[in-house]
């Protein structure tokens, strides 16, 4: 065999290991139930875009939120409601969701979604453009949590609101921070400038203490998490 073969060979190798490893973290730690796989049933059927994070995501969303003591978590970007299921499932009986979705049809699937998952009595399902939404939510804050998912362009003034709107000790995370490395270099297209600044910005924010984290089983995209310093 020549040597780029062997050399082929052994990144096919590497790649099938950590194939397996996440799908064994995501067997012990993370299985779907029925109410997160119909989720994303209905999603496909729907023609919403596969674009969902993944289930040891979701329960890194999960851990976060049990670690802040979350009681009020608000989602921009609802998508599918995958993620939404997720979190609302680490909120105490009394504790709330609100998930922000732009497209009224979507939001419907979102809520059957819910429903079906056993978390639609602490969910709520709010219908717009999130930079409209985003200045209503003010009565309602603290939250302890905020996940980031939605359009790409407005991510640096969605952080700004998710600083208006969380307290010291508050995480916010946002999804796809890294983009195949283009998340830190200078940006080509306007979704990937909206992330270059997001990171600028939760990196050299004072109140802030942040990471961009790959979890995706290539390295190729994960989550930036910045906690609210106390
Ligand atoms: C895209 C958006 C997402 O939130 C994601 O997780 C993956 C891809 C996109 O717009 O292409
Ligand atoms: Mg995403």
């Amino acid at each position: 065999m020549t040597d780029s073969a062997t050399e082929l060979t052994t990144l096919q190798q590497q790649a099938k290991i950590r194939h397996e490893i996440e799908d064994a973290i995501t067997a012990m730690f993370a299985p779907e139930d029925e109410g997160l796989q119909s989720a994303l049933r209905v999603a496909r059927q729907a023609g919403l875009p596969q674009i969902q994070i993944s289930p040891i995501q979701g329960k890194l969303l999960q851990l976060l939120a049990t670690l802040c003591n979350a009681h009020k978590i608000l989602e921009i970007g609802a998508l599918a409601g995958y993620s939404g299921i997720w979190l609302a499932r680490a909120l105490p009986s009394q504790g709330r969701l609100i998930t922000l979705e732009v497209n009224p049809e979507h939001a419907n699937v979102v809520r059957n979604s819910f429903a079906g998952a056993g978390v639609g009595d602490r969910t709520e399902v709010r219908v717009g453009r999130a930079l409209d939404l985003l200045p209503q939510l003010v009565n309602e804050a603290p939250f302890e949590l905020v996940f980031i998912d939605a359009d790409k362009p407005p991510y640096p003034q969605y952080l700004d609101w998710a600083l208006r709107l969380t307290r010291p000790g508050s995480v916010i995370v946002a999804d796809n921070c890294i983009r195949g490395g283009k998340a830190f270099r200078t940006p080509d297209d306007e979704g990937t400038a909206g992330i270059v600044e997001y990171n600028r910005r939760v990196v050299n924010d004072p109140r802030l203490v942040s990471l961009a984290l790959p979890l995706d089983d290539d390295y190729t995209d994960g989550f930036t998490i910045a906690v609210v310093k106390q």
